[in-house]
């Protein structure tokens, strides 16, 4: 008899399969009340992978899941999360990716749904940046993966056309400066690229970016799709697919039946196989639609803004720099040395993480011409209310001993 790795009893596995359900939805309902925790060691050790795993039931396998790994992430599902630039997912991707695990597509190319799927992802993406309609793209792991594709690609053009690439604020000069001079002009627009649907004065930070030869850009960071799904998009496709294609015999397209389907997104990334994340930005668009997600990149920045104007009116802290989107910077006590603003900042930044209170991440930058470790804000939780900002400032001050 041959083994299956199918369940042997599927109504018991459906049973097992919907507590599951049921609780990843709780879990996720009562993400204001479930902050990053520390890993017990206990926990830990439950984590160890034996020499001879003997293999488990499904409900030991969901007892599992649940209790010892969901309540151990990032945390960044937490509307005071502030920390880096993290997403924080949706309800919807609990959906897509269950419907992603269910179909188990590989998306490096051939004629299916979820290819056609990715490529109207990919569109939606192009006119939302102000792309030329011959723009092509691929969906990648993230902002990272995305720039080494467009890098590449712009070192194929670069083998007969040798310059530097550029990286800027000012998208429209940086496009006349690399037009004129005839260089690569390439935006790492991680999470900044969504201010595009965003009202103004936030949408303007990114006027000019359709101008760029390449850009790269998260779903999983503002766009708040479950992890990962960065995209990349390149302005000339002869050059992004001449950067990649290199199809052997036994991936020659035909066409029609399941080797049609041209172009194939394994000729515009590193990758042959590849899983379904278009599903997931396909569904968050369609279930929460353009400007509604538009608004919650506004909410962040203008929570950001409220955040500096809590910071401004406070004696004792002082904003690193003016906060102009999502980011707030700022120290909690102007009066210390440089050195002791530093360590305070630290030590506020792990208090308030440890107590579940708020995430804030530390970055160093100048106040009063010296450098200091500051407390960083960067706000892209669509969880996050105007209380939630006067909680954390109000953490900070106690922290730092003003209240
Ligand atoms: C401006 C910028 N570029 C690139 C990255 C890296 O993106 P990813 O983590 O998706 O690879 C980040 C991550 O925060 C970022 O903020």
């Amino acid at each position: 008899m041959t083994d299956s790795l199918d369940p042997t009893d599927w109504d018991a596995f459906r049973a097992e399969a919907h507590r599951l359900l049921d609780s990843s939805l709780d879990r996720l309902e009562d993400a204001r009340n479930r902050p990053w925790q520390p890993v017990p060691q206990e926990v830990r050790a439950g984590y160890r992978l034996g020499d001879d795993e003997p293999g488990q039931t499904t409900a030991e396998i969901v007892d599992a899941l649940q209790d010892r790994m969901m309540p151990y992430a990032t945390g960044n599902t937490h509307p005071r999360f502030f920390g880096w630039v993290h997403g924080t997912g949706m309800a919807e991707g609990i959906l897509s990716e269950m419907v992603a695990a269910t179909m188990n597509a590989n998306c490096g190319g051939r004629d299916h749904g979820m290819v056609y799927v990715e490529r109207e992802v990919i569109d939606w993406t192009r006119r939302q940046m102000g792309f030329p309609e011959d723009t092509s793209g691929v969906l990648v792991t993230g902002t990272s993966q995305a720039t080494v594709i467009a890098l590449q690609a712009a070192r194929v053009r670069a083998l007969t056309h040798v310059r530097t690439t550029g990286q800027a604020d000012d998208l429209n000069a940086l496009a006349d400066i690399a037009g004129d001079q005839g260089l690569w002009l390439h935006i790492d627009a991680a999470f900044g690229a969504w201010t595009r649907l965003a009202a103004a004065p936030y949408r303007q930070l990114t006027d000019g970016i359709g101008r760029a030869d390449s850009m790269a850009c998260d779903f999983h960071k503002w766009m708040a799709v479950p992890y990962d799904c960065g995209i990349v998009l390149i302005r000339n496709e002869a050059e992004h697919s001449a950067a990649f294609a290199a199809r052997p015999a036994y991936l020659t397209g035909m066409d029609s039946g399941l080797a049609g389907g041209d172009p194939w997104f394994c000729d515009y990334g590193v990758d042959l196989s590849r899983g379904n994340r278009a599903l997931k930005v396909w569904t968050a668009i369609k279930a929460h639609g353009t400007a509604k997600l538009g608004r919650t990149v506004t909410a962040n920045c203008e929570r950001a803004a409220q955040m500096g104007a809590l910071v401004t009116a406070a004696p004792q802290m002082q904003l690193a720099a003016p906060v102009v989107s999502n980011l707030c910077v700022f120290t909690a006590d102007t009066r210390l040395s440089p050195d002791a603003q530093s360590r305070l900042n630290m030590r506020i930044s792990q208090d308030l993480q440890n107590a579940g209170v708020a995430v804030f991440s530390t970055t160093l930058a100048e106040i009063g011409g010296a450098s200091v470790t500051c407390l960083r804000a960067a706000i892209t939780n669509h969880r996050t209310t105007p209380e939630d900002v006067e909680i954390a400032i109000a953490a900070v001050a106690r922290a730092a001993g003003h209240a």
